[in-house]
């Protein structure tokens, strides 16, 4: 499998309950390294920049304020096929639907208020990543 890098945040939510170092653990004991990473509080333009994509969503507007009510750690993992990897680490969006032992099972609440965010694609992780570092900023092999 290639060695890859995608995009992970951990929201608002989970940096308020001090999760960060267990969520961090998770994805290194599953083989993934974290080559980029800075805590930021997002502005409201940079919130709705990242999720354009989804702005014709109903739920558009509570993500936004979601993702500014507080700071978010922003990371870029690397490792054997890191995309599909951290979306299992991280479960279903829903966290009633997420899988015994996920990231969103245990530490998120709502599926608005949901722990983390994950690229779903090598090409949109890309673009992620260059959203928020410089590639000076990345630290891979
Ligand atoms: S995903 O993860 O992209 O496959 O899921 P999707 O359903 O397309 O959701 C896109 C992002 O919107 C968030 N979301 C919501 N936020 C607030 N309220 C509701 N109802 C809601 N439904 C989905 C979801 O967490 C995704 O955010 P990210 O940051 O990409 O995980």
């Amino acid at each position: 499998m290639a060695v890859e890098r995608t995009l992970s945040i951990v929201k608002p939510d989970a940096v308020a309950k001090n999760v960060i170092g267990q969520i961090y653990t998770r994805f290194e004991a599953a083989g993934l390294k974290i080559v980029a990473a800075k805590l930021k509080q997002l502005s409201r333009a940079e919130a709705e920049g990242f999720y354009a994509v989804h702005k014709e969503r109903p739920f558009f507007n509570a993500l936004v304020d979601f993702m500014v009510s507080g700071p978010v750690m922003i990371q870029v993992l690397e490792g054997e096929g890191a995309v599909a990897k951290n979306r299992e680490l991280m479960g279903a969006t829903d966290p009633k639907k997420a899988d015994k032992g996920t990231i969103r099972a245990d530490f998120a609440d709502s599926i608005d208020a949901n722990a983390v965010h994950g690229s779903d694609s090598a090409e949109n992780a890309a673009i992620e990543i260059a959203y928020f570092f410089a590639s000076s900023e990345v630290y891979g092999r």
